[in-house]
């Protein structure tokens, strides 16, 4: 039987990393749905591809994960997805995904929405922009990339109203949504937070 739970927020507000932890926790699998559209903006970027043909590449090369993480992957990974042709190419994937026996978890911008609006369970997971940016240039940092809040601030901000504001698939709670602000949530009260209300949902560990 499948059992979805569907993690939607903007940027860096926490959502992989509740969408990780309460995948291990319910033994359910795991699907970043940003990954993929980052995947396909870096080909973009990268010249491989004009923006035009970019839903060609579709569901892109996810070989490697920390390689798709600078911020400019990631703004050019928004670019790609306000194009309705490049979120048609994804879709069947996603949906799939989310359908898998044993339960799976996606997060992204539209799985409430879009993907999957019969989802068990929905999370809206949101904080401040400055609590994001913090958060999102500790990360850059660590990784090795040279920038500072100022810059981490503006580039949330921008990509968060592009999300937001797009015309198809907005970035926006769902309609029975549960709206989860990490602002003040250390990752381990966000964690318990989300899974309490997919215990409430009624999710229960896979058993083996
Ligand atoms: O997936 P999303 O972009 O929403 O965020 P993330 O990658 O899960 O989290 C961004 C960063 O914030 C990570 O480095 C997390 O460890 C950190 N974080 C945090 O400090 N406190 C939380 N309550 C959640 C995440
Ligand atoms: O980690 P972070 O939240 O910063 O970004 P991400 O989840 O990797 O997503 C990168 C970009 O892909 C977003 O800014 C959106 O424009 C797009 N995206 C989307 O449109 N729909 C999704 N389901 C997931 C990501």
């Amino acid at each position: 039987m499948s059992f979805t739970v569907a993690i939607d927020g903007p940027a860096a507000a926490g959502k992989g990393t509740i969408a990780r932890a309460v995948a291990a926790h319910f033994g359910f699998a795991h699907l970043d749905t940003g990954l993929l559209y980052r995947a396909v903006g870096r080909r973009v970027l990268a010249g491989e591809v004009p923006v035009d043909a970019a839903q060609e590449l579709a569901p892109g090369d996810l070989a490697n994960p920390d390689a798709l993480r600078s911020a400019a992957i990631a703004d050019a990974a928004s670019r790609v997805a306000v194009i309705p042709e490049v979120r048609a190419a994804l879709v069947d994937f996603q949906r799939a995904f989310a359908a898998r026996t044993g339960g799976a978890v996606l997060d992204g911008r539209d799985i409430g929405t879009v993907i999957c609006p019969e989802a068990a369970v929905k999370l809206f997971v949101t904080a401040s922009a400055e609590v994001r940016a913090l958060r999102r240039l500790n990360e850059l940092r660590a990784a090795g990339h040279d920038t500072d809040f100022e810059t981490v601030l503006a580039d949330v901000r921008l990509r968060d109203a592009r999300d937001a504001e797009r015309a198809i698939a907005p970035m926006i709670a769902a309609e029975r949504a549960v709206i989860l602000d990490t602002s003040k949530m250390s990752i381990a009260e966000a964690v318990a937070a989300a899974i309490a209300v997919v215990e409430a949902r009624g999710g229960a560990p896979r058993g083996d």
